[in-house]
């Protein structure tokens, strides 16, 4: 923990407030237009791989790990979650458009009728429970988790395409923002500390990626057999600055998932993928 501190005093750089209620579109083009700057080199398909973006070698392990990822089985495990149908018949393709084709990117979207964001994990549950069966655990990598990473697999391919329209959404996305730009923890860093000023540099052995694009590829593998959901990746972040992280599903994570996941729209998505 002392190596952590260290580094991260190391890295020196302040999370500067966010300039008070820009446009999320104006938003996600400054930091487009940031990250241009600092990395010239980088294509925009490129965001997708985070970390492995600044590391040919990473990038080049990578792929071999990708060509016949240790993780297959457990994605399966998912693909019989999703087909095996409910008590009454029904299966989760019967909940969304297209048997659930290319409808990930869509997530999260702000529903006015219910007065809060509502994340691809969310709709799994609603559609469970809609069809009789009990919500699955948020943070239950084994049931949640292993679903999700078939289920996001049928929108491969599909670009993130988040909205945000109306004074309910607008308010959801501007407090996921407040969260990201603010300074949590003993070590008192902000996400933007990390994933904004520090993009690119290196925090103890470890690349740190770019905020654009880290919401593509969801859930990881960072093993055959740990799946990690995107919000319990920003637990795991947290965790590392020493705060204490809301709960996986709650609303400040599904806010914050909103506003993160908005920086990521026009960019292609791809599940599940491995990560160290
Ligand atoms: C002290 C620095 C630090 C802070 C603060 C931090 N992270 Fe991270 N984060 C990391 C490191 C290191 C990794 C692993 C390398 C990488 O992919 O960037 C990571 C990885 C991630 C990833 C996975 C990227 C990928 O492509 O797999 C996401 C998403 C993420 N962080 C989001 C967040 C969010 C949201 C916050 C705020 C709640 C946050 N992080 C705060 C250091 C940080």
């Amino acid at each position: 923990m002392r190596k952590l501190i260290l580094a991260l005093i190391g890295l020196g750089a302040l999370a500067g407030p966010a300039a008070a209620l820009a446009s999320p579109e104006s938003d996600r083009e400054a930091l487009v237009r940031q990250f241009e700057k600092h990395f010239p080199e980088l294509k925009p398909g490129d965001y997708v791989y985070g970390a492995l973006a600044f590391s040919p070698d990473a990038k080049a392990q990578y792929e071999s790990i990708m060509e016949f990822p240790p993780f297959l089985e457990e994605i399966d495990q998912g693909k019989k979650m999703w087909e095996t149908p409910f008590k009454n018949g029904k299966t989760y393709a019967s909940c969304f458009p297209n048997g659930g084709r290319n409808v990930a990117g869509h997530y999260p979207y702000y529903d006015d009728k219910l007065g809060k964001v509502v994340t691809f994990e969310m709709k799994l549950n609603m559609c469970r429970e809609a069809n009789g069966e009990k919500p699955y655990g948020y943070g239950d990598m084994k049931t949640m988790g292993l679903l999700e990473s078939y289920a996001r697999t049928l929108s491969d391919g599909m670009r993130v395409d988040i909205k945000v329209q109306g004074s309910g959404a607008e308010a959801a996305y501007e407090r996921g923002k407040k969260f990201f730009y603010t300074r949590h923890g003993q070590l008192n860093f902000a996400c933007a500390s990390c994933h904004v000023d520090s993009a690119g540099k290196v925090l103890r052995t470890e690349l740190l990626s770019p905020v654009v694009g880290q919401a593509t590829h969801w859930p990881v593998f960072r093993a055959a057999t740990n799946v990690v959901t995107l919000q319990k990746r920003y637990a795991g972040c947290l965790k590392n600055i020493r705060a204490v992280p809301p709960k996986p599903g709650s609303e400040e994570f599904n806010d914050l998932e909103y506003f993160h996941t908005y920086l990521s729209n026009g960019l292609v998505m791809h599940s599940s993928v491995f990560r160290k």
